[in-house]
C-alpha cells in the first residue's frame, strides 16, 4: 500500500518535470532531422499563406516526442492546441462538441488515435476534409442530415500503432510521420539540456553514460537523468559524472545497453524455453507474465532495434546478436533456423 502510494507521488513528480522539460520550440526540438526540416517548411508556407495547417499523423513508440511535436506546432503556427485522446472521445456527439468549440486555426490533439471507435471516426472525416459536421435531426423516415461549418482548423493525430489506423483515416492526413529512436548523442544533448534546466552540475562523460542507456527514448533518459540525480546528491557531491552514472544505474537494474528486467526476461524465455523461437506474441506475453501489448509497444521496438528480435511470419524470434548477449549459444534446431532464413527475405517488407 505505501509502495502504491510512493509509486504514485513519484510518478506524478516525474509527470511533472516532464512537463518543465518539454521544448517548445522546434529549434529546441533535438534530432528527428527529416521531421524538422520539413515541418519547417510547411509551418512557414502555411504562415505566409495564412493558412491551417494539413493535419498531421505522428507515430512510433511511446517517449519519443509525439505530444511535445504537437504543441510545438501549435506554439510556431502562434494557435492554440486543444487536447484529448481517443478512448476519452467516446460518442460522435462528444467529438461534435470539440469540433464545434474550435477556433479557427486551433490545433487538435487526439492523442492514441487508434483508439477512436468506428462512429466516432465517421465524424471526423467530413471534419477534416472540408471541416463540416453532418449532423441527424430526427428518427426513422422523417430523419435528415444538415451539415454546419466548422473553423478551419488542424488535427495532429498520434498513435503508438500505425497498423491499427483504419485506411480511411490514415488517407485523411496531409503529413505523416513516423518517429525514429534518437541516437546517444542526441540523448545526450537532450539530457544536458534538461540538466540545465533542473540546474544540476555534470561531466559530458556522465550525460553520455545516461544516454546511452535510455532505449533511444528522451522521455526515459529524462526519467533516468533524475533518478541519478537522487543518487549522486545522497552518495557523491551532487555533481553527475560517469561514475555516479554508472552506480546509479546499476542499482536501477539497467545493463550496458539499457535492458531493463522485462528486457531480459523477454530474451532469456525465447532462449531459454523456446529454443530461440519462433514465438508467438501471446505465448510470450503468457509465458513473461507481462501485457502482450506492452511487449509490443514499449519492450520490443527496442530490442529490434538493438536487432535482437527479429519478427518472422512465424513469429517472434532471437538473434545471434541476443545470444551473445546472453552468453548462450545459437541453437541448431531445424524450426529456429528456418525462421531465421525466412526472416532474412521478409523483414524489409514488415513495418
Ligand atoms: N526531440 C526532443 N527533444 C527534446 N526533448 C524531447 C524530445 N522528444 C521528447 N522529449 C522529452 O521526452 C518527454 C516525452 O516526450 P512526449 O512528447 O511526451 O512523448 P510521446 O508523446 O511520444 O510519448 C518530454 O517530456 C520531452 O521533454
Ligand atoms: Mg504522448
Amino acid at each position: 500500500m505505501e509502495d502504491r502510494l510512493l509509486q504514485t507521488a513519484q510518478r506524478r513528480e516525474d509527470e511533472d518535470i516532464e512537463t518543465s522539460l518539454r521544448p517548445h520550440t522546434l529549434r529546441d526540438y533535438v534530432g528527428q532531422e527529416k521531421v524538422r526540416e520539413s515541418l519547417e517548411v510547411y509551418i512557414s508556407a502555411a504562415l505566409k499563406r495564412h493558412d491551417a495547417l494539413d493535419h498531421i499523423l505522428l507515430y512510433g513508440p511511446p517517449g519519443l516526442g509525439k505530444t511535445t511535436l504537437a504543441s510545438i506546432v501549435a506554439s510556431e503556427m502562434g494557435q492554440n492546441i486543444r487536447i484529448t485522446s481517443g478512448p476519452a472521445i467516446e460518442r460522435p456527439g462528444d467529438l461534435a462538441s470539440i469540433l464545434t468549440n474550435l477556433n479557427q486555426g486551433d490545433v487538435l490533439f487526439i492523442d492514441e488515435i487508434h483508439r477512436l471507435s468506428r462512429a466516432v471516426e465517421e465524424v471526423l472525416y467530413p471534419a477534416m476534409e472540408d471541416y463540416a459536421l453532418d449532423i441527424m435531426i430526427g428518427k426513422g423516415p422523417t430523419a435528415r442530415s444538415i451539415r454546419l461549418d466548422l473553423p478551419k482548423f488542424t488535427l495532429v493525430g498520434a498513435t503508438t500503432r500505425a497498423g491499427r489506423l483504419s485506411a480511411p483515416l490514415r488517407d485523411r492526413f496531409g503529413i505523416i510521420y513516423r518517429l525514429e529512436m534518437y541516437t546517444p548523442e542526441e540523448l545526450s544533448r537532450i539530457v544536458g539540456r534538461s540538466a540545465g534546466i533542473l540546474g544540476m552540475t555534470y561531466d559530458e562523460d556522465g550525460l553520455m553514460e545516461i544516454a546511452r542507456r535510455s532505449r533511444g527514448t528522451p522521455r526515459i533518459a529524462n526519467r533516468m537523468l533524475k533518478r541519478v540525480r537522487d543518487f549522486a546528491q545522497v552518495k557523491a557531491d551532487g555533481r553527475i559524472t560517469y561514475d555516479v552514472a554508472r552506480q546509479a544505474l546499476n542499482m536501477l537494474d539497467v545493463d550496458d545497453l539499457g535492458l531493463d528486467r522485462v528486457d531480459r526476461a523477454v530474451l532469456s524465455t525465447m532462449a531459454d524455453k523456446f529454443g530461440g523461437g519462433p514465438v508467438g506474441l501471446d505465448t510470450l506475453a503468457a509465458t513473461t507474465g507481462e501485457d502482450a501489448v506492452t511487449i509490443e509497444d514499449v519492450y520490443e521496438p527496442y530490442l529490434m532495434q538493438l536487432g535482437f528480435i527479429m519478427r518472422t511470419p512465424r513469429g517472434r524470434i532471437l538473434t545471434p546478436a541476443a545470444f551473445e548477449h546472453l552468453g548462450k549459444t545459437v541453437p541448431q534446431n531445424a524450426q529456429f533456423l528456418r525462421a531465421a532464413e525466412e526472416a532474412d527475405s521478409e523483414q524489409t517488407t514488415l513495418l
